[in-house]
């Protein structure tokens, strides 16, 4: 059993570091801490490692160093009960979705972890609602818009009501309105977030603390406006200020 202190930590990532097969490092030495409740983005230009790092935390891939969820360290053993915790909205959603409808979909894991179909038929109505997808649950997968299956993708993992979600890339590919529709409402779930991203708008939107990578390196971290309005330090790693954060007062 697994005491979940109220503030306390929600992820702790040590010395982390991981290779793709007969590749370079591609994650060296990464340390981070993530509070309950916190947002965290992580920004980085193409290739620094924001992908790779996600699915390290998640077990996919197995890094060196250590992943501890709420004081439970990952491992081949623990990795099962840890997922069920912790969701992550893959960059691509072509890389998660595999059912034909979305129904199918969005059933797959509820059926899988044993609810009953008539409690599942019903969330999955209200994760649909929620999202803006009223009446997609019949609709096939391969059909949708990139954004529709971006909604499909953040809906299969919100059913499972993790406590952290990870989300990669999540506004590439959204319209001005999805997009707007999609920062408000995941500024409304009260969960751990952490973001991978390019879009300095959410990071400033929604991001408390911030943490660049670049080549695999952890280069800095801090509170939104610590990263977010220094703007030699986001120079040197492909970035600008935020308009956002510019038009602040
Ligand atoms: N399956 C793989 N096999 C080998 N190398 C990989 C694989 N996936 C990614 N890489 C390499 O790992 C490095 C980090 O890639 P990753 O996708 O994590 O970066 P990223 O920061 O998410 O980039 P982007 O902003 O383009 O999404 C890159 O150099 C990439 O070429
Ligand atoms: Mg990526």
């Amino acid at each position: 059993m697994v005491v979940v202190r109220p503030g306390g930590l929600a992820l702790e990532v040590k010395n982390l570091g991981f290779s793709y097969p007969h590749g370079p490092p591609v994650l060296v030495d990464i340390s981070f801490s993530v509070a309950q409740g916190e947002t965290v983005v992580v920004l980085g230009p193409n290739g620094a490692g924001k992908s790779t790092l996600c699915l390290c935390l998640l077990g996919i891939f197995p890094a060196r160093g250590e992943v501890i969820v709420f004081g439970q360290q990952l491992s081949r053993k623990t990795a099962r009960q840890i997922r069920s915790r912790l969701g992550l909205v893959f960059q691509d959603p072509n890389d998660q979705l595999f059912l034909p409808q979305v129904k199918d979909e969005l059933a797959f894991g509820p059926l899988n972890q044993g609810w009953p179909r008539e409690e599942i038929d019903l969330k999955i109505k209200e994760i649909l609602t929620r999202l803006n997808l009223q009446g997609y649950e019949d609709k096939l997968i391969s059909r949708l818009s990139v954004g529709e299956k971006k909604k499909v993708a953040l809906a299969a993992v919100l059913i499972l009501e993790p406590e952290i979600i990870i989300l990669d890339e999540p506004t590439a590919g959204l319209d001005y309105q999805s997009r707007k529709n999609f920062i408000h409402h995941l500024n409304s779930l009260p969960l751990t977030k952490i973001i991978a991203t390019h879009d300095l708008e959410l990071a400033w939107e929604l991001g408390e603390k911030i943490i660049i990578l670049n080549e695999g390196r952890l280069v800095a971290s801090g509170s939104r406006e610590k990263i977010l309005l220094n703007k030699s330090l986001l120079q040197a790693h492909g970035m600008n200020v935020p308009l956002l954060a510019r038009l602040k007062d």
